[in-house]
């Protein structure tokens, strides 16, 4: 067998598409890109979505759009890719850690309460491997200490926090179009926000800080004056024009993915093994983008993912413990759990049933 950890997925019309941009001669950001953006705006219900070029850059655009900076605290979960602080520590601010739930991966209300101070400006929710984070009590949280929620929503494309899309929550949303996200344009990301001062902010700092004015010269030509620092983090039209397809597709990868997750879940629960499925928590829809257990036997995670490998099965670990990282300080038990005992299995669209019992079956076998 050959199973790999993540597949993407490009329906056939893509070529063409890709094509067509290649002919127009346009191939930075232009009209694919505000196409693309008016999309997944209107997929997510959000008043506006800026694309850029990852979920990276999403994160760190809008950190910067809400001034963020030097002698500033921003509380990030500990279990998540080091993206999340790493973007923080871009800006000069200081990410502060604040450990997860063992039950969804996602940030501990109580934790970030307990982390908060005078420098917080910032609280930056992962949706882990899909799973919304519970945004209500973020919120309220956010709202009693007058601090910005930015949804680190990367792998959450399509989630839902009571029936409402993620990226709709945080004064942003974040997404990546990683090729290990539920929809991919090879690299990319999205910035969502109902807030048309962050987005206008956001654009121009995408796009090197250019503001346009008109200068008041007899040619009435249009120059900028780059008010604000600003980066090349825009999206090319080549890319947005993939990302227009994978919209098409993307309700139905994430009904793929759930039914997915359900067979896995029962085949697990089935042979009762010290192995925890991911739940889904009451009031959200998880999307999947990895599919994530939990080996109740310490010290035995490294050997399953070398025995499963050795039987063609593509798996890796959950994800980082930020705490675990040099860059990092702090000390997150669960966050360190999870980062030792979390086993990622394969997860896609067009992963075979088949393929899923041979999974399971090679990990009851190597299961020790
Ligand atoms: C939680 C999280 N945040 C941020 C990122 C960064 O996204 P990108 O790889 O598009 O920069 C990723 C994924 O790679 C992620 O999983």
């Amino acid at each position: 067998m050959d199973i790999p950890l993540a597949k993407p997925f490009f329906p056939a019309t893509t070529h063409k598409v890709i094509e067509e941009v290649l002919k127009t001669g346009w191939v930075t950001q232009g009209p694919k890109v505000a196409e693309f953006e008016l999309k997944y705006a209107k997929y997510t219900g959000c008043k506006h979505a800026i694309a850029v070029s990852s979920g990276t850059a999403a994160l760190h655009v809008s950190l910067l759009a809400m001034g963020i900076g030097k002698g500033d605290e921003v509380i990030v979960p500990d279990f998540t890719f080091p993206a999340t602080g790493n973007a923080v520590h871009f800006t000069g601010a200081n990410p502060v850690l604040a450990d997860i739930d063992l039950d969804s991966y996602c940030i501990k209300p109580q934790e970030i309460r307990d982390k908060i101070t005078s420098k917080t400006k910032a609280i930056i929710p992962v949706h882990s491997f899909g799973h919304p984070s519970p945004m209500a009590e973020i919120m309220e949280i956010a709202k009693e200490n007058d601090i910005f929620v930015i949804e680190d929503a990367a792998p959450a494309h399509g989630a839902e926090f009571g029936g409402i899309k993620v990226g709709n929550f945080g004064k942003a949303g974040c997404f990546s179009f990683h090729p290990r996200k539920i929809i991919s344009t090879g690299e990319g990301g999205m910035i969502t926000t109902n807030d048309y001062e962050v987005a206008e902010k956001a654009k121009t700092i995408r796009n090197h800080g250019m503001d346009e004015i008109t200068k008041h010269d007899n040619l009435e030509l249009k120059l900028s004056t780059f008010s604000i620092l600003g980066y090349n983090y825009r999206m090319s039209d080549i890319l947005a024009a993939i990302g227009i397809e994978q919209m098409e597709i993307l309700d139905r990868a994430i009904e793929e993915r759930r039914r997915l997750a359900k067979l896995y879940n029962d085949l697990i629960r089935e042979i009762g093994m010290d192995v925890a499925a991911p739940l889904e928590r009451n009031n959200v829809k998880h999307v999947y983008q990895s599919y994530v257990v939990l080996i109740g036997k310490q010290n035995t995670r490294n050997a399953t993912i070398k025995a499963l490998r050795n039987e063609g099965i593509g798996c890796t670990i959950g994800t980082y413990s930020l705490s675990n990282l040099p860059l990092y300080d702090g000390l997150c038990p669960n966050g360190t759990g999870a980062f030792n005992d979390t086993l990622a299995l394969p997860m896609y669209e067009g992963l075979e049933d088949k393929e899923v019992e041979y999974i399971v079956d090679c990990l009851k076998q190597n299961y020790k």
